[in-house]
């Protein structure tokens, strides 16, 4: 039974038709599709525009498509075009006639716009699920190690000591700031389309109010024809979605260089790499090589949509169908890569004393000498030049800075006493860096970022009793 077609002298074109066509997309808007439709046929009832019986009649048969749709059973026709068109002629053989009073004040312009923004939501929060989950594992591996100092890098070059926790906590802060943009997008999609019909309004008695009320939304569209064509949310959960794939490209890039045989700083367990199939002696780090690799993915799922959207002329245009497939792909494969990294990171072994050795090398501890000799009141200018010399010739006399005598030090500025050689160990340096966010404030942080998950835990369960 082709859609809606008696004002046309011919078919569809079987080749057209299937072009147009939205089934496989729409596969994941069934169960919202469904729920709009309950809200929709509630506020109809409500407002005297189908008696309270024609509306039982109708959610009797969408309680029936939900169900079916919940256990996986409901298939969305080509036939029937899209979501909204199948949904709506599988309740005419289950509610009979009454079925066909419910597109009344209705469009699948503002019906796709409701589905897709019910979709982001759920979206949304399986996201911050999964980055909650991260951030999790990321705090149980800084626990497990709070006391292993790492060289810290800048340029990739060694720079100065700090707890390898403190380095894994700076992830922990970009996942927390990655939920924090979720969860703001989703005020601005909780709004109901509903109500905006085709793109006018509508001259019949609506509450769009109530409808949103009925989905759980707390707010409603301002303008009709804005409430059709904005994907503005959808562009947000990309960029949110870009930034979270950013961030475990980082992360996974991070983790392939300390797994290097090279840096030698952990090593992911068996359960998460992979082998070769010509060389045996091979361990490799694919599932986060993956993960940063499909970074582009997501990036390029942002850039699809927003071409898709630039130049649109004002209204509801075909195209915005096109808005859609970004997002899921974008959802599916996030979500699976954020799922994989919380796993990674609970198979990390820490190599702690090769992190120890690479943060002992003196030239680390420059800095400290820079500092030591500020508190004996050489400006920090001053102070920073005469340790570059004690830099170089400590590298061109081939004597590690701690090594080197308190005179040839002294040349290089006098205020150098013998007690500058207490400097010169790695975990006190990473110590004394208390000022705020420092590394020796790691204990303090852990500390707080624990009690936030252990809150979030507890609201989690608060809600689900
Ligand atoms: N399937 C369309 C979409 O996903 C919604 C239908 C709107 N079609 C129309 N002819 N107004 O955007």
């Amino acid at each position: 039974m082709p859609v809606l077609r008696n004002r046309f002298k011919q078919q569809l074109n079987p080749a057209v038709a299937k072009y147009v066509a939205s089934v496989a997309d729409d596969q994941a808007f069934v169960s919202a599709d469904i729920e709009g439709s309950m809200a929709h046929c509630a506020m109809l009832a409500r407002q005297g525009l189908i008696t309270t019986e024609q509306s039982g009649k109708i959610l009797q048969g969408l309680k029936l498509l939900k169900k079916s749709a919940d256990e996986g059973t409901f298939q969305l026709n080509e036939e029937f075009e899209d979501v909204h068109m199948n949904v709506e002629t599988h309740l005419q053989s289950l509610s009979g006639k009454d079925a066909l009073r419910l597109h009344t004040a209705r469009s699948r312009n503002d019906q796709v716009a409701l589905d897709f923004r019910l979709f982001v939501l759920t979206q949304i929060d399986a996201m911050v699920l999964l980055l909650k989950k991260l951030q999790s594992a990321i705090v149980s591996k800084a626990a497990e190690t709070a006391t292993v100092v790492m060289p810290g890098y800048t340029h990739l070059q060694r720079a100065q000591p700090v707890f390898f926790s403190h380095a894994l906590l700076a992830f922990y802060e970009m996942f927390q700031r990655d939920i924090e943009r979720f969860v703001q997008s989703a005020d601005r999609t909780a709004v109901s389309p509903l109500g905006a019909g085709a793109q006018a309004g509508t001259s019949l008695p609506i509450d769009p109010i109530f409808t949103a009320e009925q989905l759980g939304l707390p707010s409603v569209f301002a303008n009709s024809i804005d409430a059709v064509m904005d994907r503005d949310f959808a562009v947000e959960f990309l960029m949110a979605s870009c930034l979270v794939a950013t961030h475990l490209s980082q992360l996974a890039e991070t983790l392939i260089i300390w797994n290097t045989s090279e840096f030698g700083f952990i090593q992911f367990c068996d359960s998460v790499t992979t082998s070769s199939s010509l060389m045996p002696q091979k361990k490799n780090p694919d599932p986060v090589e993956l993960v940063r690799g499909n970074t582009g993915l997501v990036v390029g799922e942002l850039v699809s949509l927003l071409v898709t959207l630039k130049a649109l002329p004002l209204g509801y245009n075909r195209d915005l169908q096109c808005s859609k497939p970004p997002v899921i792909r974008v959802a599916s494969e996030l979500q699976s890569s954020l799922e994989v990294m919380a796993v990674v990171i609970g198979a990390i072994s820490v190599k702690a004393t090769a992190m120890q050795v690479a943060a002992s090398d003196p030239q680390l501890m420059a800095t400290d000498m820079v500092e030591y000799l500020v508190v004996k009141g050489v400006p920090f200018r001053q102070a920073h030049e005469a340790v570059a010399v004690a830099v170089q010739l400590s590298e061109d006399n081939n004597i590690p800075l701690y090594e080197m005598s308190i005179s040839d030090l002294k040349e290089c500025c006098a205020e150098f006493e013998s007690d500058v050689y207490d400097v010169f160990d790695a975990v006190k340096s990473a110590l004394s860096k208390t000022s705020p966010g420092g590394t020796g404030k790691v204990a303090d942080a852990l500390k707080t970022v624990q009690t936030k998950i252990a809150g979030s835990c507890s609201q989690q369960r608060g809600a689900k009793s």
